[in-house]
């Protein structure tokens, strides 16, 4: 089966200060998905954007926000999120102890609901809640920077999973390290959204880099 992958620029390796301009531009590049990375300063040792730049950006692309949340708690602001104009909310499993409850919140809220794991959480944790859930975020590096070296422990997590997800409805992304060579591993082994941060933004061309983040690779 041919899964179509999906390219989701993260724009935390963009210009800071012309963030509008641009989100315009990947958008223009041909990016599917727009992933905000949302940091606290607690449950990652960095700390971003909330939900006024994220309502601020969304003139600029009509593109999914896709908004992954560094944060603990997370649950108080989670209707935030959605108000600002979030389209795909995910959470981290280690940041909530209720997570089959902040799923149903999320989705509650009109919106699609994602899980990611970090590098050293087992896949297990979402055995129980795959029907609530529309997409699942693998961490290939340690959340909190950009521009860190892919994980490779992380591929046959990859792998189970997707073997979890079967016949669902469920996007697999993976973020972290992610370049044309990352790329082609993680697709291999099921993911069918990658994030790329550094890859994209750190090159002049982003609708070369982001044709290159799609399959078939050279
Ligand atoms: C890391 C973030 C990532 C990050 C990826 O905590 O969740 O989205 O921006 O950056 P690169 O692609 O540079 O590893
Ligand atoms: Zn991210």
């Amino acid at each position: 089966m041919t899964r179509p992958v999906r390219i989701a620029p993260s724009i935390l390796s963009a210009d800071f200060a012309r963030l509008g301009e641009e989100v315009r531009a990947i958008d223009g590049a041909g990016c599917d998905w727009v992933h905000i990375d949302v940091m606290d300063g607690h449950f990652v040792p960095n700390l971003t954007i909330g939900p006024m730049v994220i309502r601020a950006l969304r003139p600029h692309s009509t593109k999914p926000f896709d908004v992954h949340l560094m944060i603990e708690p997370v649950q108080p602001y989670l209707a935030e999120y959605a108000q600002a104009g979030a389209d795909i909310i995910t959470l981290h499993a280690e940041a909530d102890r209720h997570l089959d409850r902040a799923l149903q919140v999320i989705r509650g809220l009109g919106k699609k609901a994602g899980v990611s794991l970090n590098p050293a959480t087992p896949e297990t944790v979402l055995e129980y809640v795959l029907d609530r859930l529309d997409l699942i975020l693998v961490m290939s590096v340690n959340p909190g920077f950009g521009g860190q070296g892919f994980l490779s422990s992380q591929i046959e997590k990859i792998r189970r999973i997707r073997a979890m997800i079967g016949d669902r409805d469920i996007a697999l992304q993976v973020d972290g390290g992610i370049n044309p060579e990352t790329a082609r591993l993680v697709v291999d082994a099921g993911a069918d959204v990658l994030v790329a941060g550094s890859a994209v933004f750190r090159g002049d061309d982003y609708s070369a880099t982001i044709a290159a983040l799609r399959p078939p690779y050279e």
